[in-house]
């Protein structure tokens, strides 16, 4: 970035610049910061765009002018500029570009917070899922399909309940020429995995990011299959062979810091839903109540925030990512690692073990972890002892660390069941969908709770849903195939139980 500065200098990591052209010279005041209003010193092909962009893409280049971009000038060439070696480089109006903008095209600039990120776990997660789908059938399309009992080729008709073709009304649309559809869904009738794969890109990917594939390439266009692009997932596997996708919480063009440190929105569009509902507990923790009725009061878009000072709860940002202060000294400097606070490995639905760095990923050995967790730990600690004392911090984070092994060990009775269904062949795929709940959507969560600080999540939702989605399916579903003898190993009460209900039964003459 910094050799894009030739006309300014930064001072320190404040905003404060000096300015040798006088192109500069008229600033105004937006979002509490310094923009210029002049347009002549941007790239003479930033200003093509620019001049035709306006009227083309008014909302595109508007949101673009309230960026720091903007006023650094950093253009739209200075981004979208490519060449021949990546594969979504086209030619557009006399400038080679790629609409896809990658961490490579940041990195020109952004050096450090490219390399952080890029080593992040965040950025591997596209790998990281389609490699562990591969392993054990992880993929919604496998998931769903397999509950079915379809196979992948099996044709689904476009028809509605009628038994009527709406083949015609889906090619005859407006819009169907622009799309970049893959041959394998041209069809009245396409196979079931095809199509199951538009909910595991909508879904799944646009979460986690996938490949993106290129259907169709003419010398002015490039046409990306529709079921991976758009796409904005953390781990994008990009056509330049980067990984990853800093508008995964970068939104364009505006790029402010204020979207990314109200982090509720920013990372709460992924951190959701049961199996991981960060977004929804931070909304019901104290630190939530804090955050959502003050935040418009807090100095969110500045380079550098200091709590107590700029903010007065944190949110997901600022625990995970952003700057520690003791007193005035910057202890920790902001990261693109937020996983630099956890001790654990919470996320995955199988197992927790605590990070040692360069420890292999188990889902993909090639990913390395970046950070060690008990040093993460310190800095966790460090978080929160800029606004709590340091009892209060140890309390919570000794009760998050001691629940686990508990936790742990219903959900270790619920993969031992489940093998010994299979091993005596009883076993169905709504199996599968209870012991992936108890996992994915009881344990992983309360355990991500007990460091989050909302009531509800850890208990009803919580240790509670956890330890009765366990012993209801042993009770209604298992004991009846594998016996109470059995079950009585995990949940001693089933035997007395059966031997009572025989007893009724029997005196009451119930078959
Ligand atoms: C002469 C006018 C003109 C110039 C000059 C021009 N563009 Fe465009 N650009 C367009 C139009 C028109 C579209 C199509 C918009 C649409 O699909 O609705 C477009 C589309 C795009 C897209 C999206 C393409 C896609 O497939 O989604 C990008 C990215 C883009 N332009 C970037 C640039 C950049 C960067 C420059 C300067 C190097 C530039 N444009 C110069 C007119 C122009
Ligand atoms: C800081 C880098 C950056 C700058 C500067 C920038 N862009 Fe982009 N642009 C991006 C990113 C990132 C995307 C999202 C691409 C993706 O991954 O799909 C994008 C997407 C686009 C798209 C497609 C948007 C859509 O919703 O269809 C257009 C068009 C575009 N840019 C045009 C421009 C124009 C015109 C300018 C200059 C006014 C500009 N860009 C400046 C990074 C940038
Ligand atoms: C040609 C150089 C250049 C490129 C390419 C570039 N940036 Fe920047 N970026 C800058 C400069 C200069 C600043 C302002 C100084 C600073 O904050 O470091 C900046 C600031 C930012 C900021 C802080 C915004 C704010 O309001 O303070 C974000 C976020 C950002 N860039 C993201 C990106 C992303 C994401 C990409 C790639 C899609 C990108 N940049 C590409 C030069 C660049
Ligand atoms: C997981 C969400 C996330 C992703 C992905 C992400 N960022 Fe950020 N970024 C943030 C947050 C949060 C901050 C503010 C940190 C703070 O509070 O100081 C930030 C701050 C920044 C800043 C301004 C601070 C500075 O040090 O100059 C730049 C520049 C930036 N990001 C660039 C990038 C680039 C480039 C990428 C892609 C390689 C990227 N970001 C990907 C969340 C993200
Ligand atoms: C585009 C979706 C997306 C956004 C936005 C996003 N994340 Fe993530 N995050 C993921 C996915 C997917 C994973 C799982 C990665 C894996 O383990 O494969 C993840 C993992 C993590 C992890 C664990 C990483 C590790 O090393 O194990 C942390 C911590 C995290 N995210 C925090 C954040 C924070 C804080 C933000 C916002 C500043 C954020 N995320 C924004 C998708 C996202
Ligand atoms: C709403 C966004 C979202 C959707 C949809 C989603 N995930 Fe995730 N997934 C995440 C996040 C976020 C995490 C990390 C949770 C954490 O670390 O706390 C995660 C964790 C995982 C993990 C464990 C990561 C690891 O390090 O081993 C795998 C595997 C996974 N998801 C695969 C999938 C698959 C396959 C699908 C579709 C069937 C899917 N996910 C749907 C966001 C999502
Ligand atoms: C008060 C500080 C704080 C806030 C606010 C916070 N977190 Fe966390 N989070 C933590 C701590 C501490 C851990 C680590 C526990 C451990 O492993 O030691 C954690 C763990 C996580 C993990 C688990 C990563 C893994 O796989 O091990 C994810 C994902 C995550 N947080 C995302 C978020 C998101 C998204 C938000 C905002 C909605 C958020 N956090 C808000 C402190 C916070
Ligand atoms: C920017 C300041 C700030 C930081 C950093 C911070 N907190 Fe808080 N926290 C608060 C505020 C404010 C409250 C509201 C309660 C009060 O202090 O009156 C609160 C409340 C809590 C509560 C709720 C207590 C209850 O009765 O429900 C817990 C638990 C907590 N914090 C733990 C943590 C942990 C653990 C960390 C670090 C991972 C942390 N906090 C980081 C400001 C902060």
């Amino acid at each position: 970035m910094r050799k894009l500065l030739k006309t300014a200098t930064l001072f320190g990591a404040g905003m404060v610049f000096i300015i040798s052209g006088s192109s500069f010279a008229k600033t105004e005041d937006v979002n509490g910061m310094f923009y210029t209003s002049t347009k002549e010193n941007f790239s003479k092909e930033s200003q093509a765009c620019i001049e035709c962009h306006i009227k083309k893409t008014q909302f595109v280049v508007n949101d673009w002018k309230r960026s720091a971009h903007y006023k650094f000038k950093v253009g739209c060439y200075e981004c979208h500029k490519s060449d021949k070696s990546n594969p979504a480089a086209y030619e557009h109006h006399g400038f080679i570009i790629s609409t896809i903008v990658t961490p490579k095209s940041c990195s020109k600039c952004h050096p450090k917070i490219v390399k952080e990120y890029t080593e992040s776990i965040h950025a591997h997660s596209g790998l990281i899922a389609q490699k562990a789908e591969a392993k054990s059938g992880g993929n919604f399309a496998v998931i769903v399909l397999k509950a079915l009992g379809w196979k992948a080729d099996r044709p689904i008709p476009h028809k509605n309940t009628y038994g009527e073709s709406t083949w015609k009304d889906i090619v005859n649309d407006p819009v169907w020429e622009y799309a970049g559809v893959p041959k394998e869904l041209q069809s009245p009738a396409p196979p079931a995995g095809a199509v199951v794969k538009i909910f595991a890109n909508w879904g799944c990917y646009s979460c986690h990011g996938t490949k993106i594939k290129i259907v169709k390439k003419t010398k002015d266009r490039v046409v990306f299959d529709f079921r991976t692009w758009p796409m904005v997932g953390a781990g994008a596997i990009n056509p330049d062979g980067s990984i990853g996708n800093c508008a995964a919480c970068h939104p364009f063009h505006s790029f402010r810091l204020k979207i990314v440190r109200a982090g509720i929105g920013a990372c709460g569009r992924c951190h959701e839903s049961e199996d991981h509902p960060n977004y929804e507990m931070f909304g019901k923790s104290m630190h939530g109540a804090m955050f959502l009725s003050q935040f418009n009061e807090w100095n969110l878009d500045k380079p550098v925030l200091k709590a107590g000072v700029d903010y007065f709860a944190p949110t997901c940002d600022s625990c995970h990512m952003g700057a520690v202060f003791k007193g005035d000294k910057m202890i920790y400097a902001p990261t693109h690692n937020p996983a630099s606070i956890c001790k654990w490995k919470l996320g995955m639905w199988k197992l927790v073990f605590v990070r040692k760095p360069g420890k292999p990923h188990p889902a993909l050995p090639s990913v390395k972890y970046p950070t060690d967790g008990l040093e993460n730990r310190k800095r966790a600690f460090a978080v929160c002892t800029q606004c709590h004392s340091k009892q209060w911090a140890a309390n919570c984070f000794v009760g998050g660390d001691l629940s686990i092994g508990f936790l742990d060990s219903l959900r270790r009775i619920a993969f031992d069941v489940e093998k010994e269904l299979e091993k005596q062949g009883v076993a169905t795929p709504l199996d599968r969908k209870i012991v992936r709940n108890i996992g994915a959507m009881a344990v992983r969560p309360t355990e991500i709770a007990m460091f989050h600080y909302a009531p509800g999540y850890i208990w009803w939702d919580g240790a509670f849903r956890a330890a009765t989605e366990l012993v209801e399916w042993l009770e209604g579903s298992v004991a009846p195939r594998l016996g109470a003898d059995y079950v009585s190993k995990y949940v001693p009460w089933i035997k007395t139980y059966e031997e009572k209900l025989k007893a009724y039964k029997e005196t009451h003459h119930i078959e």
